[in-house]
């Protein structure tokens, strides 16, 4: 089968298509053949090796793992003795390992099925983005009807998911995006927007609950923009130096805003992606898909990740 590997660290140009045995499932394992499947910012930061964590994972100095991608969508082909939940010809999507390739192994809790009513496309796009959305917004944020919520970073692959899932809790969203992207936001149901090109966030408050994904501000200013029960949630630093933010996140603990502002990674759970199944099927969220590229072009679609000025989500198409 063809796959795309990384065997050294490095910008996209590391990654090579490459023919390898097709893997065979064993035990709670689900092979499936892939249809899509998306980049995401972690995809982008295990490729460059810049984070001594993730090198210490994938393998230092060079890597030992070479897969590539985890989300997608695609067609389970064969099971393990364990899997009770699958069977061959199921249409599937969350997470397997190496899925920028044409078969991909999944533990069977990180699958659900796919609603026949959503593309490959759609739903390879939305397990991490939509994960992080709704743990954030709902464990982390303690979200509920009527909130006013500020989404900063509203366009990317987490921020299209969180305002609509904002929205799915009766809550007023006021989404943070540059020009080009207000329509796109107000589309998926933004109440309010606010160009951070023409005008600063901060001073638009109170909010009730602050899901941040650029990280670039210090606590002090998301934490004057809250009300006195209000919560800041951060996920990311899609406006900083990701090793600064990490050092950042480090001494928020001991702050005075330890009580405010929470942080977390997002936890793949066969509950939380059958909720997201579950709120597309219903039609409260959708995926915003800004561009396919081909398997072969796998290297072009990351490094279109890597510029973080993606709208929506890019996905891989594997099949055509
Ligand atoms: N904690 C977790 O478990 C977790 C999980 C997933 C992701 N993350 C992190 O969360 C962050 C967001 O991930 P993502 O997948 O949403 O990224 P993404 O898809 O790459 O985000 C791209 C979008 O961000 C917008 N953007 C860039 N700079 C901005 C700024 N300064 N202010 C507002 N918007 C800005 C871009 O639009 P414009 O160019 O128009 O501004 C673009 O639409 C990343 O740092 C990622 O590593 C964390």
């Amino acid at each position: 089968m063809k796959a795309i590997l990384a065997r050294r660290y490095g910008s996209p140009d590391v990654l090579t298509l490459e023919e390898v045995d097709q893997p065979t499932p064993e035990g709670d394992q689900v092979l499936v053949k892939v249809h899509a499947a998306a980049t995401n910012p972690s995809y982008w930061h295990r490729m460059e090796g810049k984070i001594p964590m993730l090198r210490q994972a994938y393998g230092d100095p060079e890597p030992t793992d070479h897969a590539m991608g985890g989300d997608c969508a695609g067609t389970v082909v064969a099971v393990g003795n364990d899997v009770t939940r699958f069977a061959v010809g199921d249409a599937v999507f969350g997470a397997a390992k190496g899925a920028f390739a044409e078969f991909a192994l999944a533990s069977e809790k990180a699958l659900v099925h796919k609603p026949e009513k959503v593309s490959f496309i759609d739903a390879a796009a939305i397990p991490t983005g939509g994960l992080t959305a709704l743990q954030g917004l709902r464990d982390q944020g303690h979200i509920t009807s009527g909130q006013r919520v500020l989404i900063i970073g509203a366009s990317g692959g987490v921020g299209i998911y969180a305002v609509q899932i904002a929205k799915s809790f009766d809550a007023q969203v006021t989404a943070v995006c540059s020009t080009r992207n207000i329509d796109m936001v107000t589309s998926i149901g933004a109440d309010e927007v606010i160009d951070y090109t023409q005008q600063d966030w901060d001073g638009t408050g109170p909010y009730d609950l602050i899901l941040d994904m650029v990280g670039d501000r210090d606590f002090e200013v998301y934490v004057k923009n809250l009300t006195e029960t209000g919560r800041m949630v951060s996920i990311g630093a899609l406006g900083m130096d990701t090793m600064a933010f990490i050092a950042k996140m480090g001494g928020y603990k001991a702050s005075e805003q330890e009580e405010k502002v929470f942080s977390f990674i997002a936890q793949f759970t066969t509950e939380d992606l059958t909720t997201l199944a579950e709120l597309m099927v219903s039609g409260a969220i959708k995926s915003v898909i800004d561009r396919t590229f081909p398997l072969e072009e796998t290297a072009a679609a990351m490094a279109m990740q890597g510029g973080k000025r993606v709208s929506g989500k890019v996905v891989v198409v594997i099949d055509g």
